[in-house]
């Protein structure tokens, strides 16, 4: 699906970012301890040295919590004024209540509207379009996009394929409307899924089709993945998708002032921005630190960028996602902060 924007008399703002990330850092070195794999071949084949990894009573909810109150500070907006709170997460607390549900809860959001969102490492990008509609469309005027995840807590810690690539997060984008005189705002989306790659990366128990009390081994509730083939469809989706979008929106890379991408594998990225022509100094990684934080990626890494000095106020930035279900997204914004206290 690919949405230009309309001429609709409300413009969706990318107002504020805030991020957060469990205390725990756990290195390569840690990792060796635990499974057969060593810095090296972590390094070389992800770019990932280190991530955080939660405690065990800490949920998705505990970790978005934190990043989507930041937002708020930095937009001196109060929780009871948020029209809805989406939470993108691979591992939301449970099936059922949301995620979202339960953070608007913690934050005294009365008024807001929650839900979760699954579509694992996209779920930010397709989140902020679907906020971004909501504002556009004259249905919502705060909205609070939270991509958290405790992907730790999924992971088989004897299948070293897995359990290197992957570490727990929270960030969080709050939207609000600008006038479209002033505010520049998204300017389209590409979002786009392909179930027939399912299997490639699933968590097969844990829902209606498998429940956790009728998998058939401790496996079944963890993640699994088909390395090769999510890497060939990443770095296909990644030029595919930024491709499709610039082409719609009329923008080109020298239009662009930061590149953030979901940060899975530099391989992956680094493939990808070179086939796309994205020199490195307008590229913003930081999976060094962090490793796959999924939804919680690239809200992490504007925070970061931003907190760098990377992503300055009316930057024009492209995102881009990919991901389980097989899913993408891609989405041009200007960042137009309200930030009080930027
Ligand atoms: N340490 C040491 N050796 C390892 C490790 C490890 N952690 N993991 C695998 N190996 C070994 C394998 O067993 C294999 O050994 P063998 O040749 O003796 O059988 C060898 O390394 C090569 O394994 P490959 O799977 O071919 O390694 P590859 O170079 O393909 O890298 C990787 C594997 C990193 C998983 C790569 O396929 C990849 O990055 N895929 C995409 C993963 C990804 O980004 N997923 C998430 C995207 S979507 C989302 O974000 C949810």
């Amino acid at each position: 699906m690919i949405g230009v924007r309309s001429g609709a008399p409300r413009r969706a703002r990318l107002a504020a970012l805030g991020a957060h990330v469990p205390d725990r850092v756990v290195t390569n070195a840690d990792l060796e301890r635990i499974v057969d794999t060593d810095d090296e071949w972590i390094v070389s084949r992800t770019g990932i040295r280190e991530r955080r990894w939660a405690a065990p009573e800490e949920a998705s909810s505990d970790l978005g919590l934190i990043a989507g109150r930041r937002a708020l500070e930095r937009a001196g907006v109060d929780a009871a004024d948020l029209d809805l709170i989406i939470v993108p997460s691979a591992t939301p607390d449970h099936l059922f209540p949301s995620t979202a549900a339960i953070i608007a809860n913690a934050m005294g959001a009365e008024r807001a509207a929650a839900y979760d969102l699954l579509a694992a490492c996209s779920g930010f990008v397709y989140g902020v379009s679907q906020g971004a509609a909501m504002i556009e469309a004259g249905f919502a005027s705060r909205v609070l996009v939270i991509g958290a995840e405790v992907l730790s807590h999924v992971i088989d810690m004897s299948d070293r394929t897995t359990c290197v690539l992957f570490g727990d997060a929270a960030g969080a984008a709050l939207l609000v409307p600008g006038d479209p005189q002033t505010t520049t705002g998204f300017l389209g989306f590409e979002i786009g899924a392909d179930g027939s790659g399912g299997d490639d990366l699933i968590i097969p128990a844990g829902g209606g089709r498998m429940p956790m009390s009728c998998a058939a081994s401790p496996s079944d509730g963890f993640l699994q993945m088909k390395g090769a083939e999510v890497f060939r469809f990443a770095t296909r989706a990644m030029v595919d998708s930024v491709r499709r979008l610039l082409d719609a929106v009329d923008v080109t890379l020298d239009d662009i002032d930061l590149v953030v991408p979901h940060q899975a594998n530099i391989r992956i990225i680094d493939h990808a921005a070179a086939r796309l022509g994205i020199p490195e100094s307008k590229l913003f990684n930081n999976l060094e630190h962090y490793g796959n934080t999924s939804s919680a990626s690239i809200p992490l890494a504007l925070t970061e960028a931003r907190d760098a000095g990377r992503l300055r106020p009316g930057d024009l930035v492209l995102m881009v996602g990919f991901g389980a279900g097989l899913t993408w997204g891609s989405t041009v914004v200007r960042y137009e902060p309200v930030e009080v206290t930027a």
